[in-house]
């Protein structure tokens, strides 16, 4: 008798060793699925480009661990102080894209105000929750976590469970885990974006100083832009190498702004001295844009813009393809630019005579090749000077995208 109740409890002791140890093997493959899904996300925060991309990576994640059947993002707009619902996954995807919450209002507004995860279980019978117009009144769980930066409210991710489902603790603290990750990618893209335009508008206000300073129409710097990326592009050079011209045609003539404006402005032959002083000004502006780490691939572009194709130019007497192709391209775009808008004591051209005169000094002033991708392209050169563009129209999203180098 004795031995039998040996042999139970023996196999009593089995039982529950056997049964902890496959709870800790499975929270420990849970927390090994969880480690994973952390490096992965945090991967991809530096793969994606952007915003919906991540989100729909953490929503992947978080759906993964928590089986809610239900995610959205509301993205929190501070102008208007509200929670707008900009991503969804879930069975009432279109009645919640709809949703527009106030700060405070309904649980995901409570969740923003409180700054503070919450879940509710039992909610369509909680007085905290709104319910949403169009989806049906039935047993749910929510969960929303606050995503925030610095203090910075930047939205909230709400989770729910329909049919009887719960949430538990558990949920809550790895939503937030990977929620925060989220937060600091949001952050981050928004600060990006700030960055970028600060440099657009700064470059706005250098260009126009430039433009207002020298005697060039408005928009010669965008023009020479826009023409020096047509022949670019006719080149079949890379998109970055593209890009870097764009900009380096922007901001060919940045360095005028060291120089005096009685020369600039000069109508009659400048004196030697003031010849000396004006031949500075790629030197200027190469020193002055290699300050910026974004632009320094464009630095040579603007340094060389002047270089002639037979060696006479300035300011180092580079010849043929020792001039860096990004200034052979933008001493093209800025004569024709110069020629059809004119410069003092020049006069104004028209496109034909302009291009005669690209033809007469090709193989000397310009490269031959460059001439000749010019001339296979007049009409798109002739739209671009007919448009003529102004700097406020310089700078669309999809270049933004493209301005650092
Ligand atoms: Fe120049």
């Amino acid at each position: 008798m004795l031995r039998i109740i040996f042999e139970l409890i023996l196999i009593c002791a089995t039982g529950i060793s056997l049964y902890v140890l496959y709870q800790s093997r499975k929270n420990e493959s849970k927390e090994r699925y969880i480690i994973q899904e952390m490096r992965h996300i945090s991967r991809k925060m530096y793969e994606l480009g952007n915003e919906e991309e991540f989100i729909k990576e953490v929503c992947d994640t978080v759906q993964s661990i928590t089986h809610s059947n239900e995610f959205a993002y509301f993205k929190y707009v501070p102008e208007e102080d509200i929670l707008l619902a900009s991503y969804v996954v879930g069975p009432y995807k279109n009645q919640l894209l709809q949703a527009k919450m106030k700060m405070g209002e309904g649980f995901t507004g409570y969740v923003a105000k409180e700054r503070k995860a919450m879940f509710l279980n039992n909610a369509n019978k909680s007085t905290l929750a709104k319910h949403v117009p169009g989806t049906p009144d039935e047993d749910s769980a929510l969960l929303a976590v606050p995503i925030a930066f610095a203090g910075d409210l930047l939205g909230v991710i709400l989770q729910t469970k329909l049919g009887g489902s719960t949430f538990n603790k558990d949920d809550l603290r790895l939503s937030e885990i990977f929620v925060n990750l989220a937060a600091g990618f949001i952050a981050g893209e928004n600060y990006v974006s700030m960055v970028r335009q600060g440099f657009v508008d700064m470059l706005r206000v250098l260009i126009n100083t430039v433009e207002l300073k020298d005697t060039y129409t408005a928009g010669h710097s965008v023009r020479v832009s826009r023409l020096s990326e047509i022949i670019a592009k006719k080149m079949n050079l890379s998109e970055k190498e593209v890009t870097k011209i764009k900009i380096g045609g922007l901001l060919h003539d940045i360095g005028k702004i060291g120089i005096q404006e009685s020369i600039l402005r000069k109508s009659e032959k400048l004196e030697d001295e003031e010849l000396t002083e004006i031949k500075n000004h790629p030197g200027l502006g190469a020193k002055l844009i290699i300050k910026f780490k974004m632009f320094t691939g464009v630095a040579d572009a603007i340094l060389y813009h002047h270089e002639t194709y037979d060696g006479t130019g300035y300011p180092d007497g580079l010849q043929g393809e020792a001039i860096p192709i990004s200034s052979r391209i933008i001493a093209v775009a800025d004569a024709i630019d110069a020629m059809t808008f004119g410069r003092p004591g020049r006069g104004i051209k028209s496109v034909d005579e302009a291009f005669a005169e690209l033809k007469k000094f090709s193989g000397t002033q310009f490269d031959p090749k460059l001439v000749d991708i010019c001339n296979n392209n007049k009409d798109v050169i002739k739209k671009v000077l007919e448009e003529a563009v102004q700097i406020d129209e310089f700078a669309t999203e999809e270049e933004l995208e493209k301005i650092s180098l």
